[in-house]
């Protein structure tokens, strides 16, 4: 078994981006710059949103926090991403998910230029990225593809089943793993919710990615010998031995898991570093076509 190691491999990711901006910069060029909009205290987007600054500050970008009021009114909100679209010192920004429920989330996704819609979460670059022509691929998706890649993980006529359906990585993993491109060209089987006996699919997969927000959902009698098991699951479990009260629990029952497989991401350490690398690299993206 071989770990797919996430946090190993966003550092090279992350060395590598730092360099390409010390090169801008060499040139007397403009810094990458990255916003990110935050409204309410949600304590796991406050959490996500602070790596993704400080990973920002570790590659030598800037970054602007644009933390708002939970109640914010969603005409106030979209003026705050007019803004951004209008400000020709930011390159790219995102808008963390979840909004709280009296915002329309749809609209809000609408209104990012799609130029600057380094989550890939705008139906303009979606689209695109359904057609295989280039554009910003949303975070998780890419980190999942690139860890593939640089383990050399043989994904072409495999047969890859993804688990859950969601707009961030369901979805978009399911077409970037059918897209006629290396890694790609795999037969994908997206499973979800209303699969009934999801375990059939499971047992005949050589590719597994497990993305449904349910703690050691997939366990060692759903697979089979010698899969790749890929899991984006990170559920906070309360946990008072930690300090934080909490421990990051994923989709896949490890332990029993792990015996069984050829490749596997851990929890934490796997898919997560490798999500926030995948934003950096968007963001120089971003500058680099402006
Ligand atoms: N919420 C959970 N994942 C993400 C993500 O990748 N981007 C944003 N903006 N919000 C999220």
């Amino acid at each position: 078994m071989v770990l797919l190691d996430g946090k190993f491999i966003s550092e090279k990711i992350k060395e590598e981006i730092k360099i390409e901006v010390q090169n801008i910069k060499n040139r007397g060029g403009r810094t990458p710059h990255l916003a990110a909009v935050l409204v309410g205290n949600d304590g796991a987007s406050l959490t996500y949103v602070g790596s993704k600054v400080r990973s920002c500050e570790k590659v030598g970008f800037e970054s602007t926090l644009i933390h708002l009021d939970e109640n914010i009114s969603e005409d106030n909100l979209i003026s705050e991403i007019n803004k951004l679209n209008d400000n020709d010192q930011i390159d790219g920004y995102i808008v963390q998910l979840p909004l709280p429920k009296h915002i329309n989330e749809e609209k809000i996704l609408m209104m990012v230029n799609p130029k600057k819609d380094v989550d890939g979460f705008h139906p303009f670059n979606f689209g695109k990225m359904a057609q295989n022509m280039d554009s910003f691929i949303p975070a998780t998706p890419q980190g999942i593809i690139e860890l593939i890649d640089r383990y050399d993980i043989d994904t072409e006529g495999k047969n890859t089943v993804v688990i859950g359906r969601s707009n961030i990585v369901g979805r978009p993993i399911s077409i970037l793993m059918s897209n006629k491109s290396k890694p790609g060209n795999s037969t994908v089987t997206l499973v979800h919710s209303r699969t009934p006996d999801i375990p059939s699919f499971t047992k005949k997969a050589d590719i597994i990615i497990v993305a449904l927000g349910i703690p050691n959902f997939l366990k060692s009698d759903m697979i089979k010998q010698g899969s790749v098991v890929i899991d984006v699951g990170i559920t906070r479990v309360a946990d008072k031995t930690k300090n934080k009260g909490y421990r990051i629990v994923g989709d896949v029952d490890f332990e029993s898991v792990k015996t069984k497989v050829s490749y596997i991401t851990p929890v934490p350490g796997g898919v997560g570093p490798m999500t926030i690398a995948m934003l950096l690299k968007n963001t120089l993206k971003a500058r680099i076509n402006n």
